[in-house]
């Protein structure tokens, strides 16, 4: 696939833009077919609602003048909070030239001194208008490196992207009068034209109804797809109104984006869904056992660790990549140290008690353009330790047990499986004739 693109990138793309097509044209049609069953006033509705909504929206974005009724007086600020950074975080990043180690660095002597940290960039269309000329003094290779990393390092302080779609009302949950404490939030990494995966994990692992009768929030983390890719929109606000677990973000989908994708997200949780037990961060297309999970969660939750939990499969002796065409390519001049041990990003869980000291050190630790790595930093300055789980698998298992149901009733967690693989897998562990 890769090769293929390497060698014809114009035939892949027009490829990609009519199979892109054909099921935009497949889904407007069942979406056109939908609602013309149900009533045909129904699209009007849900646009003078979304009308409605956005305008409310954008008053929201600034956290410390919003109010809204269900914002209680107990959600945490997130600029209050007392940040420490852990002895064994600072003494593992390296004091040399490279840029991130600086800020870092920097960063550290301004916290140490009571001083505010993070200089929180102007606001988020006029934040983009770039310092490239400071950048190239301060990074003497920055016109090498790659176009979307440039990128990154003009952006990495805006921090305040418009809400498009927002899910106020999730965890807001009465039954027999008093709040119900959600157990374990879902929040997982999508981009707008997975409707495809999303639908299987809705259907599937991230049903919000379990057994047991624990509460189980899902919501799906949303940019927008680039300029030149078809427009999405209405399906997308269809959706959001439709099944209510979508959130969407006005910042372009890029894997370097997603270290903002968990900004957004903790900024979001703490505003909505402050009292959550726990959190997993995961991607659209993982398998997830969530029975199992709730099974063991509930082990934890009794146990003196519960608040300190940091769990999925973890890397450690990670080191940056220094290829400039891999994935994950980070240039020397940029970072340089080893990574912290962390959880791979195709799936892990926190405990909900993390969200707020999570969100704070976000203003002290600089942006780092891979989300999980980064992830692993803020645990580690925390002095939580990501703990290994056998059952987390998001680098696959053996190829002879990809049909095994017993494999997967024990496992938590595959990573890369099709919509239909999910599927599959879910009815599967779920047949009452299985006996492992
Ligand atoms: C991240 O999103 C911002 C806002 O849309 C955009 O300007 C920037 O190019 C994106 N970053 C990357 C690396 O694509």
């Amino acid at each position: 696939m890769t090769q293929l693109t390497l060698l014809n990138p114009g035939a892949m793309r027009r490829v990609h833009t009519f199979s892109a097509m054909i099921l935009l044209a497949a889904l407007f049609m069942i979406l056109y077919i939908t609602l013309n069953l149900e009533t045909a006033s129904v699209p009007k509705a849900v646009r003078n609602d979304l009308h409605q909504q956005s305008s409310l929206w954008g008053q929201k974005n600034d956290v410390k003048t919003q109010s809204s009724t269900h914002e209680s007086t107990t959600t945490p600020k997130p600029d209050v909070y007392n940040v420490s950074v852990s002895d064994v975080f600072r003494q593992s990043i390296p004091q040399n030239g490279a840029y991130w180690n600086r800020l870092m660095h920097s960063a550290l002597r301004e916290l140490d001194k009571g001083g505010n940290t993070f200089r929180h960039a102007s606001s988020w269309p006029l934040c983009r208008e770039n310092n490239q000329e400071s950048l190239q003094t301060n990074v003497h290779d920055f016109t090498s490196y790659p176009f979307l990393f440039q990128n990154f390092l003009q952006v990495m302080n805006c921090r305040s992207p418009p809400v498009l779609f927002n899910q106020p009302n999730k965890c807001i949950t009465s039954e027999g009068g008093g709040a119900v404490p959600i157990f374990l939030l879902l929040a997982i990494k999508s981009v707008p034209g997975n409707f495809e995966r999303r639908q299987a994990v809705r259907e599937t692992w991230g049903r919000e109804v379990h057994q047991g009768g624990l509460q189980v929030r899902t919501v799906f983390l949303l940019g927008t797809s680039p300029q030149d890719h078809p427009d999405l929109s209405l399906l997308l606000s269809f959706e959001a109104q439709q099944f209510g677990d979508v959130l969407q973000w006005d910042f372009d989908e890029s894997l370097l984006n997603l270290t903002l994708k968990m900004n957004m997200f903790l900024q979001w949780t703490l505003k909505h869904c402050p009292h959550v037990s726990f959190v997993f961060s995961g991607d659209d297309d993982v398998f997830m056992n969530t029975p199992a999970l709730l099974k063991y969660l509930q082990s934890q939750e009794v146990s003196s660790k519960a608040p300190q939990l940091y769990v999925g499969q973890i890397i450690t002796k990670g080191s940056p990549m220094r290829d400039p065409n891999n994935k994950y390519y980070i240039p020397l001049s940029f970072f340089d140290g080893p990574y912290p041990a962390y959880a791979g990003g195709g799936g892990f869980l926190y405990s909900g008690a993390l969200l707020q000291p999570l969100y704070s050190l976000l203003s002290v630790i600089p942006f780092f353009p891979i989300d999980d790595v980064y992830a692993g930093m803020c645990f580690n300055a925390l002095g939580v330790s990501p703990e290994l789980h056998p059952g987390f698998k998001t680098f696959d298992i053996k190829d002879h047990d990809r049909q095994n149901l017993c494999i997967h009733k024990d496992l938590l967690l595959i990573h890369q499986r099709s919509p239909s693989q999910i599927k599959t897998l879910w009815k599967g562990i779920h047949n009452p004739l299985l006996t492992c």
